[in-house]
């Protein structure tokens, strides 16, 4: 293979989504999980081939963090997440912690992970206090992903696409607990994204939607929206 070739596989940036918030970022031996939950998600494929060297947790939501420290535990990957969240995990079992909060950046093998706000609660299932909930912007192989975790719509997005140039944004549609498919058009427009993954929605009953008429909404306003299933991926 030609070295510029090679060196445009090696940047191939792969994203991998597994139902719900769930998805992983694959670059080079790169591995960046997100949110995994995989033990009683309806929507998820297998957890067997999933060997993350890089674990980020949005919030204590189960539905974001049920597996984050069996994963940890299985490849001794460091869990990213907000001092709270990880002082709880490390205590649960997960052998390396690197905690972080709104604002700040940490750099990593593969690049780069930003924390943003987002607007919603974060505890865990006992009732431990979660701190606040956050978003992740992760720059990887040459491109800039955001994963905005559960949160609504809020004006600092504006300023996400002023800071930063986002290739891809995964964006809550399922309404209920997040904002719904018209705030998050809305929120893609606003951080200048060129691609949308939505995410969080038909899981549960209450967040049911319709991920072709959202991909429409989003082509309406010169946004390309692409939707995935479980075990299904995209390359940036
Ligand atoms: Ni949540
Ligand atoms: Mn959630």
């Amino acid at each position: 293979m030609p070295p510029a070739l090679l060196l445009e596989a090696l940047m191939s940036v792969r994203i991998l989504f597994h139902g719900h918030s769930n998805l992983e970022i694959h670059s080079g031996e790169h591995r960046v999980q997100i949110d995994p939950f995989y033990t009683g998600n309806p929507a998820a494929d297998s957890m067997d081939n999933v060997n993350p060297t890089v674990i980020l947790v949005t919030h204590a939501h189960g539905d974001h963090c049920t597996d984050a420290v069996a994963l940890a535990k299985k490849t001794k990957a460091p869990i990213v997440a907000n001092y709270e969240m990880c002082l709880y995990l490390n205590k649960k079992g997960a052998p390396e912690i690197r905690p972080m909060n709104h604002g700040g950046s940490q750099a990593f093998p593969f690049g780069k992970v930003f924390m943003t706000l987002a607007f919603h609660t974060s505890s865990f299932d006992d009732g431990t206090y979660g701190g606040q909930p956050a978003g992740f912007i992760v720059e990887i192989g040459g491109k800039t992903i955001y994963h905005a975790g559960d949160t609504g719509l809020f004006g600092d997005m504006k300023l996400l696409g002023e800071l930063f140039k986002i290739d891809l944004a995964c964006l809550p549609i399922g309404d209920c607990f997040t904002m719904g498919p018209a705030h998050a058009v809305k929120a893609a427009q606003w951080l200048g994204a060129k691609k949308v993954l939505p995410i969080h929605y038909n899981t549960f009953p209450p967040i049911q939607q319709d991920a072709a008429k959202f991909a429409a909404e989003l082509k309406a306003v010169g946004i390309e929206g692409i939707a995935l299933k479980a075990g299904q991926s995209l390359e940036l």
